[in-house]
Protein backbone atom coordinates (compact mmCIF):
# COMPACT_ATOMS: atom_id res chain seq x y z
CA UNK A 1 0.00 0.00 0.00
CA UNK A 2 1.40 3.49 -0.70
CA UNK A 3 1.20 5.91 2.33
CA UNK A 4 -0.30 9.32 1.20
CA UNK A 5 0.17 10.99 4.73
CA UNK A 6 1.86 10.91 8.01
CA UNK A 7 1.85 12.43 10.97
CA UNK A 8 5.02 12.47 13.50
CA UNK A 9 5.80 13.52 17.04
CA UNK A 10 7.04 17.08 15.96
CA UNK A 11 10.69 16.31 15.27
CA UNK A 12 13.42 18.01 16.55
CA UNK A 13 16.97 19.24 14.67
CA UNK A 14 19.99 18.55 16.54
CA UNK A 15 22.02 20.60 14.47
CA UNK A 16 21.38 24.26 12.76
CA UNK A 17 23.82 26.78 11.53
CA UNK A 18 21.69 30.25 12.23
CA UNK A 19 24.36 32.93 11.74
CA UNK A 20 23.20 36.16 13.37
CA UNK A 21 22.04 39.71 12.00
CA UNK A 22 20.13 39.97 9.17
CA UNK A 23 20.66 36.31 8.31
CA UNK A 24 18.95 35.20 10.91
CA UNK A 25 16.42 37.04 10.57
CA UNK A 26 15.77 35.43 7.57
CA UNK A 27 16.27 31.86 8.05
CA UNK A 28 15.30 31.15 11.48
CA UNK A 29 11.74 31.15 10.77
CA UNK A 30 12.34 28.20 8.14
CA UNK A 31 13.72 25.89 11.23
CA UNK A 32 11.17 27.07 13.50
CA UNK A 33 8.32 26.36 11.72
CA UNK A 34 9.32 23.03 11.54
CA UNK A 35 10.88 21.82 14.59
CA UNK A 36 10.11 22.02 18.40
CA UNK A 37 14.01 22.51 18.94
CA UNK A 38 17.28 23.04 17.58
CA UNK A 39 20.54 22.86 18.83
CA UNK A 40 22.77 25.94 17.54
CA UNK A 41 25.77 26.25 16.01
CA UNK A 42 28.07 28.48 17.37
CA UNK A 43 30.92 29.16 15.19
CA UNK A 44 29.82 33.17 14.73
CA UNK A 45 32.36 36.01 14.13
CA UNK A 46 33.52 35.97 17.22
CA UNK A 47 32.87 32.73 18.30
CA UNK A 48 29.98 32.09 21.10
CA UNK A 49 32.52 31.19 24.09
CA UNK A 50 30.75 32.29 27.12
CA UNK A 51 27.35 32.23 28.68
CA UNK A 52 26.95 36.05 28.47
CA UNK A 53 27.32 35.39 24.96
CA UNK A 54 25.03 32.69 24.40
CA UNK A 55 22.30 34.09 26.66
CA UNK A 56 22.32 37.05 23.99
CA UNK A 57 22.36 35.20 20.96
CA UNK A 58 19.68 33.19 22.34
CA UNK A 59 17.45 36.33 22.79
CA UNK A 60 18.48 37.31 19.25
CA UNK A 61 17.62 33.73 17.74
CA UNK A 62 13.83 33.85 20.11
CA UNK A 63 13.49 37.65 18.35
CA UNK A 64 14.00 36.34 14.92
CA UNK A 65 11.57 33.46 15.21
CA UNK A 66 8.97 35.15 17.26
CA UNK A 67 6.17 33.94 14.67
CA UNK A 68 6.75 30.70 16.23
CA UNK A 69 6.62 31.13 19.75
CA UNK A 70 6.91 27.27 20.95
CA UNK A 71 10.68 27.06 19.02
CA UNK A 72 13.46 26.42 21.56
CA UNK A 73 16.89 27.24 20.90
CA UNK A 74 19.21 24.75 22.51
CA UNK A 75 22.68 26.73 23.16
CA UNK A 76 25.80 25.43 22.52
CA UNK A 77 29.46 26.60 23.50
CA UNK A 78 32.15 27.07 21.10
CA UNK A 79 35.26 25.11 22.69
CA UNK A 80 38.56 26.64 22.78
CA UNK A 81 42.06 26.25 23.85
CA UNK A 82 41.78 28.40 26.81
CA UNK A 83 37.68 28.09 27.39
CA UNK A 84 36.85 29.18 30.68
CA UNK A 85 35.59 26.07 32.27
CA UNK A 86 33.79 27.22 35.08
CA UNK A 87 32.11 29.38 32.88
CA UNK A 88 30.94 26.09 30.57
CA UNK A 89 30.09 24.11 33.34
CA UNK A 90 27.97 27.01 35.21
CA UNK A 91 26.31 28.22 31.71
CA UNK A 92 25.04 24.13 31.88
CA UNK A 93 23.46 23.76 34.98
CA UNK A 94 21.61 27.38 34.46
CA UNK A 95 20.38 25.90 31.78
CA UNK A 96 21.97 27.88 29.15
CA UNK A 97 24.45 25.57 27.35
CA UNK A 98 23.04 22.35 26.19
CA UNK A 99 26.26 20.83 24.64
CA UNK A 100 29.98 21.80 23.71
CA UNK A 101 30.92 22.07 20.52
CA UNK A 102 34.57 21.06 19.28
CA UNK A 103 35.81 22.26 15.98
CA UNK A 104 39.11 21.13 15.19
CA UNK A 105 40.86 24.45 14.45
CA UNK A 106 41.04 24.61 10.57
CA UNK A 107 38.56 21.82 9.79
CA UNK A 108 35.79 24.37 8.57
CA UNK A 109 33.83 27.69 8.68
CA UNK A 110 34.45 29.70 11.76
CA UNK A 111 36.80 27.55 12.91
CA UNK A 112 40.03 29.31 13.58
CA UNK A 113 39.72 29.32 17.32
CA UNK A 114 39.60 25.83 17.33
CA UNK A 115 41.03 22.90 19.52
CA UNK A 116 44.76 23.15 18.45
CA UNK A 117 44.62 19.38 20.17
CA UNK A 118 42.00 17.69 22.16
CA UNK A 119 44.46 16.60 24.89
CA UNK A 120 44.77 20.95 26.19
CA UNK A 121 40.78 20.70 26.41
CA UNK A 122 40.92 17.32 28.61
CA UNK A 123 40.06 18.74 32.02
CA UNK A 124 37.06 20.93 30.00
CA UNK A 125 36.15 17.19 29.30
CA UNK A 126 36.45 15.53 32.21
CA UNK A 127 34.18 18.74 34.15
CA UNK A 128 31.57 17.90 31.41
CA UNK A 129 31.68 13.96 31.53
CA UNK A 130 31.29 14.50 35.21
CA UNK A 131 27.95 16.76 34.39
CA UNK A 132 26.51 14.59 31.86
CA UNK A 133 26.81 17.48 29.29
CA UNK A 134 27.15 16.15 25.57
CA UNK A 135 30.32 16.78 23.41
CA UNK A 136 29.66 17.35 19.80
CA UNK A 137 32.31 16.79 17.35
CA UNK A 138 33.13 18.26 14.29
CA UNK A 139 34.89 14.72 13.46
CA UNK A 140 37.60 15.81 10.81
CA UNK A 141 41.25 15.46 11.01
CA UNK A 142 43.28 18.41 9.05
CA UNK A 143 46.23 18.19 8.15
CA UNK A 144 49.22 18.59 5.18
CA UNK A 145 49.77 15.27 4.60
CA UNK A 146 45.64 14.04 5.34
CA UNK A 147 43.41 13.70 2.26
CA UNK A 148 39.95 15.48 2.79
CA UNK A 149 37.87 12.54 1.89
CA UNK A 150 40.10 10.63 4.62
CA UNK A 151 39.36 13.42 7.59
CA UNK A 152 36.66 11.65 9.15
CA UNK A 153 37.72 8.02 8.80
CA UNK A 154 41.29 9.51 10.53
CA UNK A 155 39.32 11.28 13.21
CA UNK A 156 37.81 8.30 14.56
CA UNK A 157 41.34 6.47 14.87
CA UNK A 158 43.27 9.64 15.99
CA UNK A 159 40.49 11.37 18.27
CA UNK A 160 37.92 9.59 18.91
CA UNK A 161 39.51 6.24 20.04
CA UNK A 162 41.88 7.71 22.08
CA UNK A 163 39.70 10.10 23.83
CA UNK A 164 36.93 7.43 24.82
CA UNK A 165 39.48 5.11 26.11
CA UNK A 166 40.19 8.05 28.30
CA UNK A 167 37.20 9.88 29.01
CA UNK A 168 35.04 6.60 28.75
CA UNK A 169 31.59 8.05 30.20
CA UNK A 170 31.40 11.23 28.15
CA UNK A 171 28.82 11.91 26.37
CA UNK A 172 29.82 12.30 22.39
CA UNK A 173 27.53 13.49 19.22
CA UNK A 174 29.64 12.39 16.49
CA UNK A 175 28.21 15.14 13.91
CA UNK A 176 27.04 15.03 10.72
CA UNK A 177 28.85 11.49 9.93
CA UNK A 178 29.44 10.95 6.35
CA UNK A 179 31.28 7.51 6.41
CA UNK A 180 30.65 4.21 6.78
CA UNK A 181 33.62 3.92 8.97
CA UNK A 182 31.50 6.30 11.04
CA UNK A 183 28.29 4.07 11.06
CA UNK A 184 29.97 1.34 12.26
CA UNK A 185 32.19 2.97 15.13
CA UNK A 186 28.91 4.62 16.61
CA UNK A 187 27.25 0.69 16.27
CA UNK A 188 29.88 -0.62 18.15
CA UNK A 189 30.67 1.98 20.76
CA UNK A 190 28.95 2.47 23.67
CA UNK A 191 25.67 4.09 24.82
CA UNK A 192 27.54 7.38 25.32
CA UNK A 193 28.30 7.49 21.76
CA UNK A 194 25.63 8.91 18.95
CA UNK A 195 25.06 10.40 16.15
CA UNK A 196 23.62 13.40 13.66
CA UNK A 197 22.94 12.41 9.77
CA UNK A 198 22.10 15.26 7.44
CA UNK A 199 19.26 15.45 4.42
CA UNK A 200 21.84 16.18 1.82
CA UNK A 201 24.61 12.92 2.86
CA UNK A 202 21.66 10.38 2.60
CA UNK A 203 20.93 12.61 -0.73
CA UNK A 204 24.33 13.11 -2.36
CA UNK A 205 27.75 11.23 -3.21
CA UNK A 206 30.80 12.87 -4.22
CA UNK A 207 29.80 12.67 -7.91
CA UNK A 208 27.00 14.20 -7.50
CA UNK A 209 29.61 17.53 -6.58
CA UNK A 210 31.91 17.09 -9.61
CA UNK A 211 30.37 14.87 -12.15
CA UNK A 212 29.54 17.62 -15.01
CA UNK A 213 31.05 20.61 -13.70
CA UNK A 214 31.08 21.69 -10.15
CA UNK A 215 28.41 22.20 -8.09
CA UNK A 216 29.37 24.73 -5.32
CA UNK A 217 25.63 24.32 -3.66
CA UNK A 218 26.70 20.60 -2.86
CA UNK A 219 29.73 21.39 -1.47
CA UNK A 220 29.98 21.54 2.45
CA UNK A 221 32.02 19.56 5.57
CA UNK A 222 32.58 16.99 5.94
CA UNK A 223 32.38 16.45 2.08
CA UNK A 224 30.13 14.39 0.50
CA UNK A 225 31.94 10.15 0.01
CA UNK A 226 31.68 7.62 -2.06
CA UNK A 227 28.13 5.97 -2.83
CA UNK A 228 29.05 3.47 -0.59
CA UNK A 229 29.25 5.48 2.24
CA UNK A 230 25.89 7.14 1.19
CA UNK A 231 23.92 3.92 1.18
CA UNK A 232 25.64 2.77 4.85
CA UNK A 233 24.29 6.56 5.98
CA UNK A 234 20.76 5.16 4.36
CA UNK A 235 20.54 2.03 6.02
CA UNK A 236 21.49 3.57 9.44
CA UNK A 237 19.09 6.31 9.43
CA UNK A 238 16.34 4.62 8.40
CA UNK A 239 17.41 1.49 10.79
CA UNK A 240 15.76 3.09 13.26
CA UNK A 241 18.36 2.10 15.78
CA UNK A 242 18.42 4.84 18.88
CA UNK A 243 21.93 5.95 18.45
CA UNK A 244 21.08 7.77 14.61
CA UNK A 245 19.05 11.24 14.56
CA UNK A 246 18.25 13.73 12.93
CA UNK A 247 20.46 16.79 12.15
CA UNK A 248 20.53 19.00 9.16
CA UNK A 249 23.73 21.21 9.48
CA UNK A 250 21.52 22.98 6.94
CA UNK A 251 24.45 26.03 6.71
CA UNK A 252 23.40 29.37 5.02
CA UNK A 253 25.71 31.13 2.59
CA UNK A 254 24.74 33.93 0.03
CA UNK A 255 25.29 33.41 -3.12
CA UNK A 256 27.94 35.48 -3.55
CA UNK A 257 30.13 33.07 -1.13
CA UNK A 258 29.17 30.20 -2.73
CA UNK A 259 29.49 30.58 -6.46
CA UNK A 260 33.31 31.69 -5.95
CA UNK A 261 36.56 31.00 -7.16
CA UNK A 262 37.21 29.70 -3.01
CA UNK A 263 33.53 28.88 -2.00
CA UNK A 264 32.43 28.38 1.35
CA UNK A 265 30.95 25.18 2.38
CA UNK A 266 27.58 24.86 3.54
CA UNK A 267 24.43 23.45 2.21
CA UNK A 268 20.96 24.92 2.97
CA UNK A 269 18.54 22.78 3.85
CA UNK A 270 16.32 24.14 6.28
CA UNK A 271 12.96 25.71 4.28
CA UNK A 272 12.02 22.09 3.38
CA UNK A 273 14.37 19.99 5.78
CA UNK A 274 11.63 17.21 6.69
CA UNK A 275 10.72 16.71 3.38
CA UNK A 276 14.27 15.78 2.34
CA UNK A 277 14.17 13.64 4.86
CA UNK A 278 10.90 12.20 4.51
CA UNK A 279 11.43 11.51 0.54
CA UNK A 280 14.62 9.43 1.80
CA UNK A 281 12.53 7.13 4.21
CA UNK A 282 10.40 6.99 1.34
CA UNK A 283 12.51 5.39 -0.92
CA UNK A 284 14.00 3.05 1.11
CA UNK A 285 10.42 2.32 2.48
CA UNK A 286 10.82 3.05 6.07
CA UNK A 287 8.72 6.16 6.59
CA UNK A 288 7.72 3.92 10.03
CA UNK A 289 11.43 4.92 11.16
CA UNK A 290 10.78 8.18 10.78
CA UNK A 291 9.66 8.91 13.78
CA UNK A 292 12.32 7.33 15.72
CA UNK A 293 14.99 9.11 13.89
CA UNK A 294 13.61 12.63 14.09
CA UNK A 295 11.40 13.12 17.32
CA UNK A 296 12.29 10.37 19.32
CA UNK A 297 16.30 9.27 19.44
CA UNK A 298 17.62 13.07 19.68
CA UNK A 299 15.70 13.55 22.90
CA UNK A 300 16.40 10.36 24.87
CA UNK A 301 20.11 10.83 24.01
CA UNK A 302 20.13 13.80 25.29
CA UNK A 303 18.39 13.23 28.00
CA UNK A 304 15.12 15.77 26.83
CA UNK A 305 10.96 15.16 27.06
CA UNK A 306 9.80 14.13 23.79
CA UNK A 307 7.78 16.91 21.94
CA UNK A 308 4.08 16.58 22.76
CA UNK A 309 2.70 18.02 19.73
CA UNK A 310 2.67 16.66 15.73
CA UNK A 311 3.20 17.60 12.41
CA UNK A 312 1.77 16.17 9.24
CA UNK A 313 3.23 15.54 6.10
CA UNK A 314 1.29 14.53 2.51
CA UNK A 315 2.64 13.16 -0.20
CA UNK A 316 2.30 16.06 -2.92
CA UNK A 317 4.51 17.31 -5.07
CA UNK A 318 6.33 21.20 -4.56
CA UNK A 319 9.15 22.63 -6.35
CA UNK A 320 11.86 24.25 -4.50
CA UNK A 321 12.24 27.93 -5.06
CA UNK A 322 15.10 28.75 -7.01
CA UNK A 323 16.28 30.55 -4.46
CA UNK A 324 15.56 32.38 -0.65
CA UNK A 325 16.08 35.75 0.27
CA UNK A 326 16.97 38.95 -1.92
CA UNK A 327 20.01 40.77 -3.15
CA UNK A 328 23.48 40.22 -0.73
CA UNK A 329 21.20 38.03 1.65
CA UNK A 330 20.19 35.35 -1.36
CA UNK A 331 20.37 31.75 -1.08
CA UNK A 332 20.59 28.70 -3.21
CA UNK A 333 18.94 26.13 -1.63
CA UNK A 334 19.65 22.28 -1.71
CA UNK A 335 17.53 21.01 -4.57
CA UNK A 336 16.94 24.09 -6.07
CA UNK A 337 14.24 23.69 -8.35
CA UNK A 338 13.68 20.89 -8.33
CA UNK A 339 10.49 18.57 -7.38
CA UNK A 340 10.30 17.18 -3.77
CA UNK A 341 7.57 14.61 -3.34
CA UNK A 342 6.28 15.51 0.03
CA UNK A 343 5.04 18.47 2.04
CA UNK A 344 4.59 19.38 5.30
CA UNK A 345 1.16 20.63 6.05
CA UNK A 346 0.77 24.00 7.88
CA UNK A 347 -1.92 23.90 10.71
O1 LIG B 1 29.55 22.66 5.40
C1 LIG B 1 29.66 23.16 6.51
N1 LIG B 1 29.25 24.41 6.79
N2 LIG B 1 30.24 22.43 7.47
C2 LIG B 1 30.52 22.95 8.67
O2 LIG B 1 31.05 22.24 9.48
C3 LIG B 1 30.26 24.38 8.96
C4 LIG B 1 29.20 24.90 8.12
C5 LIG B 1 29.12 26.41 8.15
O3 LIG B 1 29.13 26.99 9.23
O4 LIG B 1 28.98 27.01 7.08
ZN1 LIG C 1 27.63 22.27 11.20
Amino acid sequence: MTVESITLIKPDDWHVHLRDGDMLKQVAPYTARQFGRAIIMPNLVPPVTTTAMAVDYRQRILAAAQDYPDFQPLMTAYLTDDIDDKDLINGHQQGVFTAAKLYPAGATTNSSHGVTDIKRVYPVLEAMQKQGMPLLVHGEVVGDDIDVFDREARFIDDVMQPLLKDIPELKVVFEHITTKDATEFVMSAGDNIAATITAHHLQINRNDMLVGGIKPHLYCLPVAKREQHRQALRQAATSGHKKFFLGTDTAPHAINAKESACGCAGIFTAPHAIEHYAQVFDEENALDKLEAFASINGPNFYSLPINESSISLVKKSQQVPEKFGKSDLAIVPFRAGENLAWQLKTV
